[in-house]
């Protein structure tokens, strides 16, 4: 039996805010961030678009009523969650309509934990052939202004179907995972911006790549002509670029590397205008090269490597499934070009607004223009979502 991705759908917020404008309010040098970080727009979610509204909307985009009716599980992944408790699979679970006899739960570990998600849903389908899991990454990433990370910044969600029998790509069973106990980026709960030691964190997304690659060549007996293309987590394009280059040692044949690098440009497509979804950046990543490379083949190995801070790395492969194209659905690049751009001032107002509650614990909104969901109030502290 294989498993794997069946349905891929992303969505992302309805506002953008250009590299080249952020460059100018912030006296530095456009190139910086459209060379040095590759890096041209960024989604700018209001306060009531979040990972719950994204989220939904990604998954609302690929299901079918009959989806609905036979997931069994929904596992949203996030590092930058609503509620310490209550699990924001479950308002999706709720929003979307799905069968109730579900369990619905909420993953961590910064970036890395769709990746984790996924392999839940692999084993759980494993055991269950006839369940559906329905995997959704989704995430805000928020620095803070004038912070460095401030022009990673973005937004985003990712779902995906995990079935038997997959129509796009069938996981292998070749994972290889490292955990190391560092410092790179981090969020206390008390703090709604993440600490980040950033070039030291960018060093321990290299290293973790070259060591469980060095480790995923020795137990899985492949090297990287192998492999048609490599998705990997992008904090910002340049990185996973920086990458690729670690992974294309000097004895690699030039007709491979020209094929990776193409596929790469391919699979940075998106992140490029969207900016840092965090868990779910590795996924829009293959939904880009999905949509965008020309040259893709049933049969042709996609490499996985997925970084979360903290920190948890992994590296896994799939090969694509025939017929995959026919399961894709329009280019995200129309709705791309459709978000309203907003100006630097309008963004840092936007962003980084706070519910205003009262005494009671209530609050409302303007009206944001948000995806297909809204977060419509908050009554007695507790989060009322709709549909728009
Ligand atoms: N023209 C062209 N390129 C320019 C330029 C110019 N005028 N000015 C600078 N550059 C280049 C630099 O040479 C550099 O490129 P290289 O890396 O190839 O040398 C690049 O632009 C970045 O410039 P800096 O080195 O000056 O770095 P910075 O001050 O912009 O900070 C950063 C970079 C530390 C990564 C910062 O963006 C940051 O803190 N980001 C958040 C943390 C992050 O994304 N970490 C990634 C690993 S952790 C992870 O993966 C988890 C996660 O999602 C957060």
């Amino acid at each position: 039996m294989t498993i794997g991705i069946d349905k891929i759908g992303f969505a992302t917020a309805r506002y953008q805010l250009s590299m080249a404008d952020l460059a100018s309010a912030r006296n530095t040098d456009p190139n910086k961030y459209s060379i040095g970080l590759m890096l041209d727009r960024l989604s700018i979610a209001p306060i009531t678009e979040d990972i719950v509204t994204l989220g939904a909307a990604a998954a609302e985009k690929i299901l079918t009523d009959e989806d609905k009716a036979t997931i069994d599980m929904v596992i949203v992944a996030s590092e930058s969650s609503i509620d310490q408790s209550k699990a924001a699979a479950v308002f999706v679970h709720g929003l979307l309509g799905i069968q109730p006899f579900a369990r619905s739960i909420e993953m961590k570990e910064a970036c890395y934990s769709a990746t984790a998600g996924l392999n839940y849903a692999k084993l759980y389908v494993s055991a269950n052939p006839q369940s559906k899991v329905l995997v959704i990454a989704s995430d805000i990433a928020k620095y803070g202004i004038k912070t460095s990370g401030e022009p990673t910044q973005g937004a985003g969600a990712l779902a995906m179907l995990v079935t038997a029998q997959p129509r796009i790509i069938a996981f292998n069973d070749d994972n290889i995972a490292q955990t190391r106990d560092v410092m790179d980026f981090w969020r206390p709960n008390y703090s709604v911006t993440p600490f980040v030691q950033g070039m030291f964190s960018t060093k321990q997304y290299l290293d973790s790549l070259k060591t469980v690659w060095t480790e995923y060549q020795k137990r899985q007996n492949l090297s990287l002509e192998d492999f048609a293309a490599f998705c990997f987590h992008i904090p910002y394009p340049k990185l996973a670029n920086k990458g690729l280059n670690k992974l294309m040692d000097k004895t690699l044949d030039d007709k491979v590397r020209a094929q990776l690098q193409e596929h790469f440009d391919s699979s940075i497509h998106y992140s490029r205008q969207v900016g840092n979804i965090y868990t779910g950046s590795l996924y829009l990543s293959f939904l880009s090269l999905l949509e965008n490379a020309q040259s893709l083949q049933a049969g042709d190995r996609i490499g996985f490597f997925s970084y979360g801070s903290g920190a948890v790395s992994e590296i896994f492969s799939g090969n694509l499934v025939d017929g995959f194209k026919n399961m894709l659905g329009d280019s995200q690049q129309k709705e791309l070009d459709q978000r309203k751009l907003i100006s630097v001032p309008e963004y840092e107002m936007m962003f980084f607004e706070e519910a205003d509650l009262d005494q009671d614990g209530n609050a409302s909104f303007i009206d944001y223009d948000t995806h297909t969901f809204v977060l419509d109030s908050i009554v007695e502290h507790q989060r009322r979502y709709k549909r728009r």
